[in-house]
């Protein structure tokens, strides 16, 4: 992708999935609000090399073009169904792939579905240490939604909405900031 991007990556291996619908919406918002390209992907995008891959470089062309999307994003919004209580193993192993540096300083806006409120926390005890190990800059609102808050496969919730509106509040303070610091040093 070229110009500035919004790049959304989705842990759901299976569709219609609420987790890919809600991680492509609040990628389009903060699109239209900042003027960026954007790009949603799922695992189920990524494809079957994905799970016999060892290392980044047994992956096929296509799971390539990804990770590339991944690691060049400008702002990545990640998101996973809860299973059993976490992320899902291959969203995992997707990051498993990268190198250590590839998210170093990137802009992350964490959310998670998941069946029920019990493992609201996901996005804190699982999402957010991931982030933390790559050095990304993981935003201090993270949005975890449950089966009810969808209707017909969309995020309805006025609650949770607002709480995403929050996120992507600092990701334009976060946006500005960075090119603040850009046109500084020019
Ligand atoms: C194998 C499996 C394990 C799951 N484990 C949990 C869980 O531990 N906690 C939870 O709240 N929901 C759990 N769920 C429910 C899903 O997280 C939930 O329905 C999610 O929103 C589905 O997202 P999707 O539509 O993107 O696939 C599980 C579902 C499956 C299929």
């Amino acid at each position: 992708m070229s110009n500035p991007s919004i790049v959304g990556f989705s842990g759901n291996f299976s569709r219609p999935s609420k987790t890919r619908a809600f991680v492509d919406l609040v990628v389009q918002n903060i699109a239209s609000r900042h003027h960026l390209s954007h790009r949603t992907y799922d695992v189920e995008d990524v494809g079957s090399s994905l799970g016999a891959a060892k290392w980044q470089r047994d992956l096929d062309a296509q799971a390539q073009i990804v990770v590339a999307d991944v690691v060049a994003a400008d702002v990545l919004v990640v998101g996973s169904p809860t299973y059993k209580g976490s992320y899902t193993g291959l969203f995992k192993h997707f990051f498993d792939l990268l190198d250590p540096t590839a998210l170093r300083g990137k802009p992350v806006l964490l959310t998670a579905t998941g069946g029920g409120e019990r493992h609201a926390l996901v996005v804190e005890h699982q999402l957010r240490p991931l982030f933390g190990f790559f050095e990304a800059f993981a935003l201090p609102t993270a949005v975890y939604a449950t089966d009810k808050d969808f209707t017909d496969g969309v995020l309805r919730s006025e609650l949770i909405l607002k709480r995403a509106a929050q996120a992507v509040d600092e990701i334009a303070v976060l946006l500005a900031t960075k090119s603040g610091l850009r046109i500084a040093a020019e």
